[in-house]
């Protein structure tokens, strides 16, 4: 990994995350088009600007991110970035790809989700070996580049799986520093975690204990976190655990919500939703995900077919409308996922559909404008991974919801603990139990939807995102 230039030496307050603020798309003609960053990390951190004068570093992820570095030099133009100052690290995209594919989300974002089952038993073997030296290498590029960036005592928060080797390393480069770690993750028990060879598991632990500061979105996974150092290290050697929950961040979603691109394609989704048989708008039950195993989408829809079964009198007055935004694409087991998921999608409208009523509308085209249209008109909200560190979709859909919705929730979301008791609380494998409470969300009388969707949205947004960051900040520096 090549020496860079340092471009913000003497910041105060530093981010690190895989994955920044935009990601860069480059079109035929040579144009670069900035686009917002995906995902519940950046949602949360995306606030962070107007509040402090962060430097956030973080990977070109794509060609489009690479040709803006080459252009800008690594600080990226703010106008992209709503004002954050910016520092994206071109890492040579072998390396990349295999410490962000290869470990990074092959291997620690499955142990943590608990994803491994038949066929996908992980085997740690000699490929495994090589791709841990790029994970470490991409690791200690970021501690470089935040070593070089920070003045004096500085607080550095680094985020996520992708970056757990960070706090040791850059402990060891800059004694002064006070360093912080977030998971926007779960974190597997002990007996799921040690499946890791040991060696690896004791120097992610090391790792992230060269912090001063861990946080984590729940107690659940926090707890799961000391019982894996408890047993692999002996303790936490020192550094402190904090629960930070992440909530929706109502003034942004509010406003941004009613401008008129979201105005247009709210219509347009009212058009493809249609009337059921009685001339009243059909109901609709919404999910936005990206497309990924432990978002638990093939089991919705297999819910919501039995719905159709069991229910009939739902058919022509109910839509599904999945949007499942495609992720990791480089990985085959995303791609055979995200296959499945459109094969069921058509199976369904083939078996039920008729001329005028498409019983799943699943769009795949990532579009913020018409995710807000979609929270606006939701009558009922599928949220059912299962596990999710968050799921800041389940908060942010109850702010937005212009006639309340019922959230069905998954009770291995993180989410679960603070908007469990106005939802209605499913078992993300128990399909029959889903398709029943998608009939109690479709049938529940007005008056308790409103009553629940305003609890929703008020445990949905007592922990805005810039209070979050802040509060980390300020334990951080009083520490
Ligand atoms: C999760 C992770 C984030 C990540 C996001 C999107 O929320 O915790 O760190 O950015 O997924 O995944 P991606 O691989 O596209 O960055």
């Amino acid at each position: 990994v090549s020496e860079r230039s340092v471009v913000h030496a003497g910041a105060e307050v530093l981010v690190a995350s895989n994955r920044g603020p935009v990601s860069y798309a480059l079109g035929e003609d040579g144009a670069l088009t900035a686009k917002r960053g995906g995902g519940g990390l950046v949602s949360g951190l995306s606030s962070i600007g107007p509040e402090t004068d962060a430097v956030w570093v973080c990977a070109a992820l794509g060609e489009g991110d690479r040709e803006a570095v080459r252009r800008t030099g690594d600080a990226l133009d703010p106008a992209d970035t709503g004002g954050q100052r910016v520092r994206m690290l071109d890492i040579p995209s072998h390396v990349h790809a295999d410490a962000y594919n290869g470990i990074a989300n092959s291997v620690l974002w499955f142990v943590h989700h608990m994803l491994y089952q038949t066929p996908l038993e992980p085997a740690f073997d000699a490929e495994f070996r090589r791709q841990w030296g790029a994970y470490e290498a991409y690791n200690h590029a970021f501690a470089k580049a935040l070593a070089d960036e920070a003045g004096p005592h500085a607080a550095v928060l680094v985020q996520d799986y992708h970056l757990a080797l960070v706090p040791g390393m850059l402990r060891a480069l800059r004694p002064d520093l006070r360093i912080a770690h977030f998971s926007h993750t779960p974190w597997a028990p002990p007996e799921y975690f040690r499946m890791l060879p040991d060696g690896i598991a004791e120097q992610l632990l090391r790792g992230m204990t060269g912090a001063d500061q861990l946080g984590f979105l729940t107690h659940r996974w926090a707890d799961a976190f000391r019982a894996c150092c408890a047993e692999v290290l002996g303790g936490t050697g020192g550094a402190r655990l904090g629960v930070y929950g992440l909530g929706a961040d109502a003034g942004f979603l509010r406003e941004r919500s009613r401008r008129a691109d979201v105005d247009e394609r709210l219509a347009a989704l009212r058009e493809q939703i249609g009337t059921g048989p009685d001339g009243a708008a059909r109901r609709s039950i919404v999910r936005v995900d990206r497309t990924e195993l432990s978002k638990n989408i093939v089991r919705g829809l297999r819910a919501y077919r039995e719905l159709l079964v069991d229910r009939p009198e739902w058919r022509e007055r109910v839509v599904h409308v999945a949007f499942a935004y495609p992720s990791r694409q480089d990985l085959a087991v995303y791609r055979e996922y995200t296959a499945q998921v459109g094969r069921l999608a058509e199976e369904i409208n083939a078996e039920f559909g008729t001329a005028g009523w498409r019983p799943v509308v699943l769009h795949v085209k990532d579009d913020f404008a018409r995710s807000l249209a979609a929270y606006r008109l939701a009558d009922v909200a599928l949220v059912n991974p299962i596990r999710d560190g968050m799921n800041l979709v389940a908060k942010e859909i109850p702010v937005v919801s212009e006639e309340g919705c019922v959230l069905v929730l998954s009770r291995e979301a993180g989410a679960h603990e603070e908007l469990g008791a106005a939802a209605l609380t499913v078992n993300p494998y128990d399909v029959s139990g889903t398709a029943r409470a998608l009939h109690e969300a479709l049938s529940m009388k007005a008056g308790e939807r409103a009553e629940r969707t305003e609890r929703l949205a008020a445990a949905a947004t007592a922990l805005p995102p810039a209070r979050w960051f802040m509060d980390q900040l300020r334990a951080l520096q009083a520490g």
